[in-house]
């Protein structure tokens, strides 16, 4: 962020959230952007809280008066203060009716922490070299920090009625680690490590750091899990009568509650334990033997069917069935899987 504030009409800014715990934050934000209270926004360094701030901003009634950023520790004391509070349009004058955003404030001086004290208590602001209170802004104060403010009031480093002043609604977000979907500032990193350490014009796995390899690895391995999972979960129910194939498995996939992979998983099961009789799963799922055609060309259709040869082996299939499923009655080739 730039050490110099930037008075802006912004619009709102593009943030992924994907994570649980990152849109637990947006929603928050988007809550409190309709009101004026107070924000300070925590987080490790490149989390985002910069672009929640702005977001906030962008989403509130006073988006369409300035936002005024403010780093706290790119300027010195006697610049943040002049920046602040110095000329006619100081900082706060120029973020009147829009929204004041104080980056860093767990870096300010004493002497700042008061002076911002006294506006957050009155909303007036004390011109540098002015003799008495100049005019009253209506700004909103959003600050942020990657400091712990608490640590610091016991350490005496910040001023604990500073802190519950600008805390009125408090916005943690979560570490970038505990979010590997959001991967946003990684993802950057990633990809300009890659770029200049590649030494051939097209990029293989090779050039991807190790630890997003291992990472991968183990997005691969949940979401296999989680298969592994959803098509018990889906298959017990079959089995058991609890869920009915039309009723309750057909419209979750087609509402893409469930997808291919996990319906082939519920149909692999199915073969297994009917040692590759589509016939046989098919009353396993307590499903009527006119069905039998539907079922099939639901899956066919949809492509989940899954060639039910490397289920023979276990045991041989009753002779009378073969002719049935054999050859397929759809135009699809059988695939193995
Ligand atoms: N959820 C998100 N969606 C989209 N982009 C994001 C998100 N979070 C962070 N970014 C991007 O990552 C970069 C760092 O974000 P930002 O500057 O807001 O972090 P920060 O918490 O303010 O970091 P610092 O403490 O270093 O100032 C920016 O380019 C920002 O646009
Ligand atoms: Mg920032």
């Amino acid at each position: 962020m730039n050490t110099s504030p930037c008075r802006e009409h912004i619009a709102e800014p593009f943030l992924i959230a994907s994570a649980p715990s990152m849109m637990a934050v947006l929603t928050a934000a988007t809550k409190v952007a309709a009101g004026h209270s107070k924000v300070l926004i925590t987080g490790e360094s490149g989390v985002g809280k910069d672009v929640i701030a702005r977001y906030i901003h962008a989403r509130s009634p006073r988006s369409h008066a300035p936002f005024v950023a403010v780093n706290c520790a790119g300027l010195s004391e006697t610049l943040l203060e002049s920046e602040l509070f110095g000329h006619t349009r100081g900082s706060f004058t120029g973020a009147h009716r829009g929204t004041i955003f104080l980056d860093e404030i767990g870096e300010m001086s004493p002497r700042m922490q008061a002076l911002l004290l006294r506006f957050l208590e009155n909303g007036e602001i004390q011109q540098v070299g002015a003799d008495s209170l100049s005019a009253r802004v209506d700004v909103r104060v959003i600050a942020a920090t990657n400091r712990d403010l608490h640590t610091m009031v016991q350490e005496g480093t910040f001023r604990e009625d500073l802190l519950y002043r600008i805390k009125v609604v408090h916005l943690h977000v979560p570490p970038l680690r505990e979010r590997k979907e959001d991967n946003v500032r990684e993802l950057q990193n990633v990809i300009e490590q890659v770029i200049s350490f590649a030494t051939d014009a097209a990029l293989t796995v090779d050039d991807l750091p190790h630890s997003i390899i291992t990472a991968a690895i183990g997005t691969v391995t949940r979401s296999r899990e989680r298969r592994r999972q959803v098509a018990d979960d889906i298959y017990d129910a079959l089995v058991s009568g609890e869920y009915d194939f039309w009723r309750e498995v057909q419209p979750l996939f087609l509402n893409r509650d469930i997808t291919r992979r996990d319906l082939r998983e519920v149909i692999r099961r199915g073969l297994r334990a009917s040692a590759g009789s589509y016939r046989t799963m098919l009353s396993l799922f307590h499903l009527e033997g006119a069905d039998y055609k539907r079922f099939l060309n639901f899956l066919s259709a949809h492509d989940c069917r899954v060639d039910f040869r490397e289920f023979r082996s276990a045991r041989p299939a009753p002779p009378a069935e073969r002719p049935a499923e054999s050859p397929l009655p759809y135009q699809h080739q059988p695939y193995a899987h």
